[in-house]
């Protein structure tokens, strides 16, 4: 990878995770990565050095800037996160983290019964909030609020639990603006209440929208 001294870092999550139940079984959701990966590409186009953390995903992105880190799990994508937080200026939490994993993993594959079955599931790690709690000045963090109902507060809520700078609204009503699309609808939210919304774009000029403002809330911080 090519690295310039005082190159800035960006982290990115990107793309589901996978709970697995067995070893031929997971729990898992729909995402497609596209948002983060768009995003990946705005911030390699503006010359940073892009550490992806992503989730299984049918995209490939290479760049002499880019590192791509594969995971599954929560816990694998927290693990390949960490290692980087202290050295990055900005991180988008892009991924779509499974709240809950099977409380254990079973080593071999689970066997049909006669009976009905139900899984414990305990919590995942949140690793948008982790970072909030470690986050040293100079560094900002964006998350995503992907809301069905009482939209504004719910992502109010995300921005100030998880310490972020912005948080991403997107609201899954809008035609066009949920997973696996290549459009979306956002609204940007700020720490001052300041609500940008932009109209329905494709995940690319999105992502351009989402780094331009990013780096404008970094710079503020280190003015
Ligand atoms: N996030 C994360 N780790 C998790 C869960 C979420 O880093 N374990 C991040 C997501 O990448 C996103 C933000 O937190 O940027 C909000 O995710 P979302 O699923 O909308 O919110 P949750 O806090 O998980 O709450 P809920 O699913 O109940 O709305
Ligand atoms: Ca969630």
């Amino acid at each position: 990878m090519n690295t310039t001294i005082n190159q800035p870092t960006v982290l990115i999550t990107a793309g589901p995770t996978r709970e697995a139940i067995d070893p031929v079984r997971f729990i898992s959701n729909h995402s497609s990565g596209k948002m983060g990966y768009a995003i990946a590409s705005a911030f390699l186009s503006k010359s940073f050095r892009v550490i992806l953390v992503s989730g299984p995903v049918n995209i490939s992105l290479t760049h002499p800037n880019l590192t791509v880190i594969p995971v599954n799990s929560a816990d694998e994508m927290y693990a390949a996160c960490q290692k980087y937080f202290p050295s990055l200026q900005i991180a988008v939490f892009a991924a779509a983290v499974a709240d809950y994993k099977p409380a254990q993993i079973l080593s071999q594959k689970m066997k049909k019964s006669a009976h009905e079955f139900s899984l414990q599931m305990v919590k995942n790690v949140d690793i948008a909030a982790e970072f909030g709690k470690v986050k040293m000045p100079g560094q900002v963090s964006i998350g995503f609020a992907l809301e069905t109902n009482d939209e504004e507060q719910n992502a109010l809520k995300k921005l100030y639990t998880k310490n972020l700078d912005l948080v991403v609204l997107n609201s899954v009503q809008d035609e066009g603006a949920t997973f696996g699309h290549d459009t979306n609808k956002i609204t940007i939210i700020n720490r001052d209440f300041l609500f940008q919304a932009f109209p329905l774009k494709s995940k690319v000029e999105v992502a351009e929208d989402i780094a331009a403002a990013a780096i404008k809330v970094s710079r503020k911080q280190v003015e």
